[in-house]
């Protein structure tokens, strides 16, 4: 088995390759003068099992793993695993105005061309998986190694910002071994987001509050000040992907005590890998 690791995921891909004692394979990439990528593999895959570590985001991402995913395909290699550690465009899951792409759909059909299999982590909306056709792809939990580094800060409490992500908070709450519970958002529009006023018992406790993606980091904010409101002694702010859109930071800043993601974007606020249970699907 072997690890080809995109440009965004050296991180991920290098704990990866550890997780499954496998070596990471060489790989050039640069660009050509008019901006356009150039990507070549330096080693031999034939007969070889291969674990390609790519985004789709940022944009520039979708075209590298592609043309990663062609340079693979020269090879006569045993069988292409894609690793797409953050799927970009799950979001736009379904047309919200008429006209619009279905742009989640967009992405697998361009991606799905080539792997035998797909793996993704804490995709936005797990149904995005049943339109892989051509390749079998399934989500990864990334729940347990959230859990993990959480348990090492140590937290009282576990909260999701909305009712979409309580068994996720219900299951990273279980595995810290302590209580869970979720708020109630509303989205106003793509900044700005309302909690409403809801009966948690956080009073004097270190609060999680957990979400898949912290973007603009307005959840989270809105969240945040409404644990506050209701006593948490400190808010501990977690995701998976971290985005950090703009000047999410500063803003997160300001109402939580800490911030971390995982490795899937890698940022200053990665915290812990994911590549544990992505090894566990693999092996
Ligand atoms: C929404 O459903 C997601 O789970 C996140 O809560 C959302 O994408 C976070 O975005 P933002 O940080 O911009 O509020």
């Amino acid at each position: 088995m072997k690890v080809i690791s995109g440009s965004s995921s050296h991180m991920l891909s290098s704990a990866l390759a550890k997780q499954l004692d496998s070596p990471i394979v060489r790989t050039e990439n640069k660009r050509f003068p008019d901006g356009e990528k150039y990507v070549r593999i330096l080693e031999p895959l034939d007969d070889e099992e291969v674990i390609l570590v790519s985004n789709t985001y940022p944009d520039e991402m979708i075209v590298e793993t592609l043309l990663l995913c062609d340079a693979i395909e020269e090879f006569n290699y045993r069988k292409l695993t894609l690793v797409i550690p953050y799927f970009g465009y799950a979001r736009q899951d379904k047309k919200f105005n008429d006209g619009e792409p279905i742009s989640a759909r967009a992405l697998v059909r361009a991606v799905e061309v080539y792997p035998d299999l797909v793996l993704t982590v804490d995709i936005h909306t797990d149904s995005i998986i049943d339109w892989f056709e051509t390749s079998e792809a399934r989500n990864v939990c990334g729940a347990n190694d959230m859990a993990r580094k959480l348990k090492e800060i140590g937290v009282d409490f576990v909260v999701s910002p909305d009712e979409g992500r309580m068994k996720t908070a219900e299951k990273v709450g279980k595995s810290v071994g302590v209580p869970s519970d979720y708020l109630v958002k509303e989205r106003i529009d793509g900044n700005t987001v309302k909690v409403e006023p809801k009966s948690i018992a956080v009073a004097g406790k270190r609060v999680a509050i957990i979400d898949d993606i912290i973007s603009t980091g307005g959840t989270i904010v809105t969240a945040a000040s409404e644990l506050k409101k209701h006593g948490a002694s400190q808010v501990i702010a977690a995701c998976t992907h971290g985005l950090f859109a703009s000047n999410a930071i500063d803003r997160l800043s300001k109402c939580c005590d800490m911030i971390i993601s995982s490795d899937t974007i890698e940022n200053n606020k990665t915290a812990f890998s994911v590549a544990p249970a992505i090894a566990k699907e693999i092996a």
